[in-house]
C-alpha cells in the first residue's frame, strides 16, 4: 500500500541544509497498522506530511496504492488526497464556528465529491454514532471534551472512506487516561474497517496496539 525508497528530505537552514530524513525506507502492506515513535524534532511530522502529499521529498520515491506521488500533477494529487487519504492532526483543527456535523462533512468542500450532500450527511451520522458522538452532532467544538474533539476529527478523517489514515500524535492533547480509549478506537479502525493506518505517537498504549512499530532515528526507520 505504501512503498518508500531512498527518501531524503532536507530543509534549508541558516548554516546550510539540514537532513531530516536520510535514505529512509518503509513498506506498509494493505490493512497493516504502523506506529512511528521518536523524540520531538526527529522528523515524524515531516514524514507524515510527505506521505499525505502535503510536502514533497528532496529525493527518493514514495508510492501509495501503486501510484508514485512525484508523477502526479496537482489535480491528481488533490483528488488522491480527497478520495483516498484521511488525516488526523495533533491539534484536530476543527472549525470553531461550525458544528460537529458541519466539521465532519467539511472535506466535501475540497472538491472531487460526486455523492449528494444528503448521502455524505447520512454516512457522517452513522460514523458519529459509531464514535459515541450521537448526542454531540449539533454541538460546537468548544462544547466538547478533548476526547470528543478527537473523535469528531476521526469522523471527519473517515467521511471520504479513505483506504489510508495518517495520524500525527492523535493523543498529544489528551490526558493519559484517554490513551487507552483512543488506542481502542484506532485498533478498531484498522481491524474492523480494514483501514491501513500510520500513526505517529508518544503514547505507548497506542503504539503497542499497532501491528508494527518503528522508531525514527537519525533519519531512518528502525525497529525499536
Ligand atoms: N518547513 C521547515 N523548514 C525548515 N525546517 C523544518 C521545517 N519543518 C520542519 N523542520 C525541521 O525538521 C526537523 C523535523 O521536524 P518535524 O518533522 O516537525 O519533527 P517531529 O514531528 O518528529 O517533532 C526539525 O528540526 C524541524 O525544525
Ligand atoms: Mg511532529
Amino acid at each position: 500500500m505504501i512503498e518508500i525508497e531512498h527518501l531524503i528530505k532536507r530543509y534549508p537552514g541558516p548554516t546550510g541544509d539540514i537532513t531530516v530524513l536520510d535514505d529512509l525506507e518503509l513498506s506498509v502492506a494493505k490493512g497493516e497498522s504502523v506506529a512511528i515513535v521518536g523524540p520531538s524534532g526527529c522528523g515524524k511530522t515531516t514524514l507524515l506530511n510527505i506521505l499525505g502529499t502535503l510536502d514533497t521529498a528532496t529525493s527518493g520515491s514514495v508510492s501509495i496504492a501503486g501510484q508514485a506521488l512525484d508523477t502526479m500533477n496537482d489535480e491528481d494529487r488533490i483528488r488522491f488526497r480527497n478520495q483516498s487519504l484521511g488525516f488526523v492532526f495533533q491539534q484536530h483543527f476543527l472549525l470553531p464556528q461550525c458544528t460537529v456535523m458541519e466539521n465532519t462533512i467539511m472535506p466535501r468542500l475540497a472538491g472531487g465529491w460526486e455523492e449528494s450532500e444528503e448521502d455524505t450527511r447520512s454516512r457522517a451520522t452513522s460514523l458519529l454514532e459509531e464514535l459515541g458522538l450521537k448526542h454531540r452532532i449539533d454541538h460546537m467544538p468548544y462544547q466538547l471534551s478533548g476526547g470528543e474533539r478527537l473523535r469528531a476529527a476521526v469522523a471527519r478523517a473517515l467521511v471520504n472512506r479513505p483506504s489510508i489514515v495518517l495520524a500525527d500524535e492523535p493523543t498529544g492533547s489528551l490526558d493519559p487516561a484517554m490513551g487507552e480509549q483512543v488506542a481502542d478506537l484506532f485498533a478498531s479502525l484498522n481491524q474492523e474497517h480494514g483501514v491501513t493506518l500510520v500513526t505517529v505517537t508518544h503514547n505507548e498504549a497506542l503504539a503497542d496496539r499497532m501491528g508494527t512499530k518503528y522508531e525514527l532515528n537519525k533519519g531512518k526507520l528502525v525497529s525499536p
